[in-house]
């Protein structure tokens, strides 16, 4: 498959649940990989296993480290590994909250309790203790509320009579495996899917001052202006024309910039059919790792671009106070 997510498991001890999003991602359609299984405790079982299974691994212990110097060496292992996600399984870590900034919406935690139910540790006990029918556990993405980012996925399971905190850990931990691999997986080919992709681009078009959409020959475009007299300033572009691309088309300065772009970063950059021969250059929104503040920013300049003067002249008196 191509261009799949790249993927690093942080642990801490046995890593079964990196195991499980070890062995999901073997399966040919799964769109992510590991590329690196690192850890603050350098005994972890886990880091064994994927060095068996071929996986890099990275391990520093936290001991006698601050918090910040700590993540900023698992960080720069991560980022040589060309990771462009971070699942934490069973990481016992809080994470500082520059760590947690530079990777949000790119890490993922797995919690054994059905939050917002008992956020932190002991949850099974506090479960069983509660008379709860049932326990659970949820995937999240790693905010700096501990345990209380926006929830992903969750599997309940039924506690019985008869269960200790230890039985139900066990089953609760069978549930995770399942649960976890299928909810990185979906969450990462969300980059792929171009629902996903255009209400992205929806909420960042119509938030830049007098836009409208419009649909343009099928695919959804954005104008700037009033609806009689408006322009487009953008268009969404779904693999048209036997491109395999999803892009924004956004209006660039001149012909030469568009071919510069695309020459020297084609990752990035096409030209589209049709619309590349008057100035419109695609920058491509399906890639593992696509910059969305540089997508905010090519709204923008496009927007200016073709936005009337008084509208324009309001922006650049606002922006030099
Ligand atoms: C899991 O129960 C997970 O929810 C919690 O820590 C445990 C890790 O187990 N955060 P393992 O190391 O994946 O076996």
């Amino acid at each position: 498959m191509a261009d799949r997510a790249r993927v690093a498991v942080f642990i801490s001890g046995t890593g079964s649940n990196m195991a499980a999003l070890l062995y999901a991602s073997k399966m040919p359609d799964c769109p992510y990989r590991i590329v690196l299984v690192a850890s603050n405790n350098p005994q972890s079982p886990g880091l064994d296993l994927a060095r068996a299974e071929g996986v890099a691994t990275f391990s520093l212990s936290h001991r006698g480290m601050g918090r910040a110097e700590h993540d900023a060496a698992m960080d720069q292992a991560v980022l040589s590994a060309g990771a462009n996600f971070i699942a934490l399984a069973g990481y016992m870590r809080i994470l500082s909250p520059d760590m947690v900034k530079r990777w949000e919406a790119r890490m993922l935690n797995i919690h054994p309790s059905l939050l917002p139910k008992y956020p932190g540790l002991d949850t099974h006990a506090r479960a069983i203790a509660a008379g709860d029918s049932h326990a659970g556990t949820s995937v999240h993405l790693v905010t700096d509320v501990l345990d209380g980012g926006e929830l992903l996925g969750q599997v309940e399971v039924a506690i019985t009579p008869t269960d200790t905190p230890q039985s139900l850990a066990a089953r609760v931990l069978a549930a995770e495996h399942q649960l976890y691999p299928r909810v990185l997986a979906s969450y990462v080919a969300r980059g792929s899917d171009p629902r996903f992709l255009l209400r992205r681009i929806r909420n960042l078009a119509l938030d830049l001052p007098e836009t409208y959409e419009r649909e343009s020959h099928g695919s959804a475009g954005f104008r700037v202006g009033t609806e009689k007299s408006g322009k487009f300033f953008a268009y969404f572009s779904d693999r048209h024309h036997g491109t395999p691309y999803i892009s924004l088309l956004v209006k660039c300065g001149s012909m030469d910039e568009l071919e510069n772009l695309v020459e020297a970063q084609p990752h990035i950059y096409h030209k589209p059919a049709y619309y590349g021969a008057s100035g419109w250059i695609g920058i491509i929104l399906n890639r593992a790792d696509t910059d969305w503040d540089l997508v905010s920013d090519w709204l923008q300049r496009s927007w200016r671009a073709v936005a009337p003067a008084r509208l324009t002249r309001l922006i650049d008196a606002a922006d030099s106070f």
